[in-house]
């Protein structure tokens, strides 16, 4: 009886805090004309600074709204390596490109949320890979010290190393990482968290695969032998081909999101996942995007953040835009945002206050049945978000033919939680 009560109790504790931890949004444009081959023509260069003057869209107020309306507290802010050191490779940071990133990053830490470094890159410069025939280890190193020394007393500087590595020998990837790691807690960013980005665009479908490369990113260390921070970079969209670029939501990602879970646990790691999104009209999107997230905060004792692509300078009508709409002088985020984005974190936090159970229990392990061992690898052709000028596509897409409105979702989401507290009533008793 006494073991059944604390079993129930258990369940309902870890249902309860079942959410990540780190909710937010990709502040994309400094990323904008970045080819999956490493190419990042300056000129492309879009940072989302309107409210300087700058161009772009207005990433300050975005933020503030995000963190202020729906209580986000992580934000990505891609930028070219191109752009960082102005087009000179090895050399150091720009002083007036590296100012202009800055006000964008400022404006995150201002928030107060945590604010992520992401080098949008794919593990290249121009065509060469890093280490395996393009950039020398030290030029990319040469980048991170300068970033990390620069930024080393900021505590909520999370350092994704590299977005979308792909097409490369992960073990050499692996050691590279190795030396970028060193650097940066060398030049004094002993705390802050570091995300490990496997090949196959960090798909979440092969991470823990020998082709993805988990297994070799774990086995990096911080100089003083622990991984504490070192953080798994996972990334997957639900098109057919998980590049981000078709309206249709093929697949929930259980399965795959699933593996990497499981993959994490008995590694006893952690994982954020930095980058996904679904059409805000694409047919199925708001049903599977929904469930999607709504899976990876039932796992939150392996992912912790959870980062949606994507705000910043992407226009409204870009295909998987979320950036939010200007209502006379507030923001207002699309129902795709609302729902699956902000809606399934937010729905586990009401369900802890109104059923007044406290948090911090161990979640239970071994939830998740991953079932197929093969996967098939997502092809990926293009580079995901990398134009703000893809407004066009969006003249095609449909009208929502989900049948699922807001309403739906929240009232079958809570009577599952509401079926789930009886039973552990029952057995309580
Ligand atoms: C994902 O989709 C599959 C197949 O439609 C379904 O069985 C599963 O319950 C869905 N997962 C979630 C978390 O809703």
């Amino acid at each position: 009886m006494f073991a059944s009560t604390l079993v129930s109790f258990a369940l309902l504790v870890w249902l309860a805090a079942a959410k990540v931890q780190f909710l937010g949004m990709g502040i994309a444009g400094g990323d904008f004309g970045c080819e999956i081959d490493g190419s990042c023509p300056t000129s492309s260069t879009q940072l989302p600074l309107s409210s300087f003057g700058m161009g772009g869209g207005d990433g300050p107020g975005q933020m503030t709204h995000f963190v202020e309306d729906d209580g986000m507290n992580i934000f990505r802010l891609p930028i070219s390596w191109q752009f960082l050191v102005n087009n000179k490779l090895g050399g150091d940071l720009d002083v007036t490109n590296l100012a202009k990133y800055d006000k964008l990053v400022q404006a995150c830490l201002a928030t107060g949320a945590n604010c992520m470094i992401d080098i949008h890159n794919f593990a290249r410069w121009n065509g060469g890979i890093i280490g395996q025939g393009g950039p020398t280890d030290d030029q990319f190193v040469s980048l991170w010290t300068q970033l990390a020394t620069k930024y080393a007393a900021s505590e909520r500087i999370v350092f994704e190393l590299m977005n979308e590595p792909h097409h490369l020998d992960v073990q050499l990837w692996a050691a590279t990482c190795q030396k970028v790691i060193t650097a940066i807690r060398n030049a004094g960013a002993v705390t802050q968290m570091i995300l490990l980005p496997g090949s196959n665009f960090d798909s979440a479908a092969t991470l823990a695969t020998e082709e993805g490369g988990a297994a070799a990113l774990m086995a990096l260390t911080n100089p003083d032998g622990s991984t504490d921070n070192l953080l798994l970079d996972i990334h997957k969209y639900l098109d057919v081909d998980n590049s981000g670029t078709h309206a249709e939501c093929v697949t929930n990602n259980t399965e795959a999101f699933g593996q990497v879970a499981e993959f994490l646990r008995k590694a006893g790691r952690k994982g954020i996942v930095s980058e996904t999104g679904a059409a805000p009209n694409g047919p199925d999107c708001m049903t599977r995007f929904c469930e999607q997230n709504a899976f990876i905060n039932r796992n939150s004792d392996v992912f912790i953040g959870l980062v949606a692509w994507a705000a910043g300078s992407f226009d409204t009508s870009y295909i998987l835009s979320l950036t939010p709409n200007r209502n006379g002088g507030k923001f207002v985020n699309n129902a795709l945002g609302a729902q699956c984005v902000v809606g399934t974190w937010k729905e586990t936090s009401e369900d802890v206050s109104s059923s007044s159970i406290s948090t911090g229990s161990t979640p239970v392990s071994g939830t998740i049945t991953s079932s197929a061992t093969t996967t098939t690898s997502p092809v990926t052709t293009t580079t995901t978000g990398s134009s703000g000028t893809q407004a066009s596509g969006s003249s095609s897409l449909t009208a929502p033919t989900t049948t699922h409105s807001g309403a739906w979702t929240m009232t079958v989401s809570l009577g599952r939680e509401m079926a789930i507290l009886l039973i552990g009533l029952v057995l309580a008793v």
